[in-house]
């Protein structure tokens, strides 16, 4: 989704600048090409090396050494490279610089050159994040057009408890996506989207589920929020953070997920199913914990409502996509169940990409049109979704 975008990722000195590896690494995965500026304090906690490794070029740490860097004025042919920069971990001492226009290293005198985007993600400790300094630092900076990815609260590496933490890596990567892929064709397009496994109880701590993440439907709210449409997530339980300014709805069993489809449906022009929802329950949920009291035990299980197959029963032009989880025959499974239930689209899916970040599909359409992608990441996987979804659905109209 970055593909043919130029990120500057600005390091200062704290100790998330580790963190940095990972933020490199996923953002080449998405096809961007990333440049590096460090402070010299950044170069105190990991050497240049390992981000010239990562990114796969020079790494810019001084602005007046020539040989080192290839480019005879680093700032200025930096900033006719760069689509967006990103300064991630960003130190009180690198947001105070850049508040007050002061240009001394040479992340600093960058920072003070570019006409893109600029992004902080600020990382340091709770006490320091707090000082009315640092915030009106920060005040300023957005004031003056950049954006802040806010840190998040839980303990940092000194001991201390609070606000200060690095934002999750999936975080900053979501906000950069939405800067540089804010093409919005999908704007004001209602889409609801069901995402993740159904828990069915047996007792009070056991349960029937499957090894669903949610990953793809997580992926696909997300792409689609960045394209303008204005989503509804409702997802079985799991650990992903929902993308942001979607409304996100929790469910838990294959009931309260049909009861949650239902509620929103009449808004939706498009209803993505992503989630793997339980085709059997326990007949009975026993009050207490079972005891282990036989050598076998047999649980009754009873059918729950396929919520995709009464969507498909009383349309009323949605446009309606479903995920097909299947290990054999998949395209002739993948074209009988799109078939029954009466649906626009269908994405055969491999079942052991569940828990992956990456999976392969087909997509098959209702002209008899079978396109196989290949094996690449859920987010990618989306776009070309949403692409597909776009040009059959709303060709004309958008
Ligand atoms: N689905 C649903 N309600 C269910 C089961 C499935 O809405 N109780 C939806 C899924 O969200 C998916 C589609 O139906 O979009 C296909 O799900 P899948 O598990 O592949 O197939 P099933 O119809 O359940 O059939 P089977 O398990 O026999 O392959």
């Amino acid at each position: 989704m970055l593909k043919g975008k130029t990120i500057i990722i600005g390091l200062s000195g704290g100790i998330a600048v580790y963190k940095a590896c990972d933020i490199i690494r996923k953002l080449k995965k998405q096809g961007a090409e990333v440049w590096v500026v460090m402070t010299p304090a950044a170069q105190k906690f990991i050497s240049p090396l390992t981000f010239r490794a990562l990114s796969e070029n020079p790494v810019i740490t001084d602005l007046f050494d020539e040989k080192q860097n290839n480019l005879p004025v680093p700032h200025i042919a930096l900033r006719n490279k760069a689509d967006l920069v990103l300064v991630a971990p960003a130190t009180a001492n690198i947001l105070g610089k850049a508040a007050n226009g002061i240009a001394d290293n040479v992340l600093s005198t960058l920072l003070l050159s570019i006409k893109c985007p600029l992004v902080f993600a600020p990382a340091m400790n709770p006490v320091m994040w707090e000082n009315k300094a640092v915030q009106s630092n920060l005040l300023r900076l957005k004031k003056n057009g950049a954006k802040i990815i806010y840190p998040e609260k839980g303990a940092v590496v000194c001991g201390d408890e609070g606000e200060g933490r690095l934002a999750e890596i999936s975080t900053i990567i979501e906000n950069v996506n939405n800067i540089l892929n804010s093409k919005s064709d999908l704007e004001g397009v209602n889409i609801l989207i069901t995402a993740g496994a159904t828990r069915e109880a047996i007792d009070p701590i056991r349960f029937i589920s499957n090894r669903s993440s949610g990953k793809m439907g997580y992926a696909l709210a997300s792409c689609a929020k960045t394209r303008g449409a204005n989503v509804t997530l409702i997802s079985g339980p799991g650990s992903l953070k929902p993308p942001s300014n979607v409304k996100f709805v929790q469910v838990v069993t294959a009931q309260e997920m049909h009861e949650a489809v239902n509620e929103h449906r009449d808004r939706a022009q498009v209803i993505i199913m992503t989630a793997a929802i339980a085709d059997y329950r326990p007949r009975i949920t026993f009050m207490q914990k079972l005891q282990k009291r036989s050598d076998s035990l047999n649980l009754e299980l009873i059918k729950t409502i396929d919520v995709l197959d009464e969507l498909g029963k009383s349309k009323n032009g949605t446009y309606l996509v479903g995920f097909a989880a299947e290990s054999t025959n998949l395209i002739e499974n993948g074209k009988e169940k799109m078939q029954k239930k009466n649906l626009d689209l269908i994405i055969i899916n491999d079942v052991s990409a569940f828990e992956e970040d990456h999976s392969e599909v087909i997509i098959l359409d209702r002209s008899g049109k079978i396109e196989p992608l290949p094996r690449q990441e859920k987010a990618l996987i989306a776009d070309t979704i949403l692409d597909k979804i776009k040009n059959t659905k709303f060709a004309s109209s958008l």
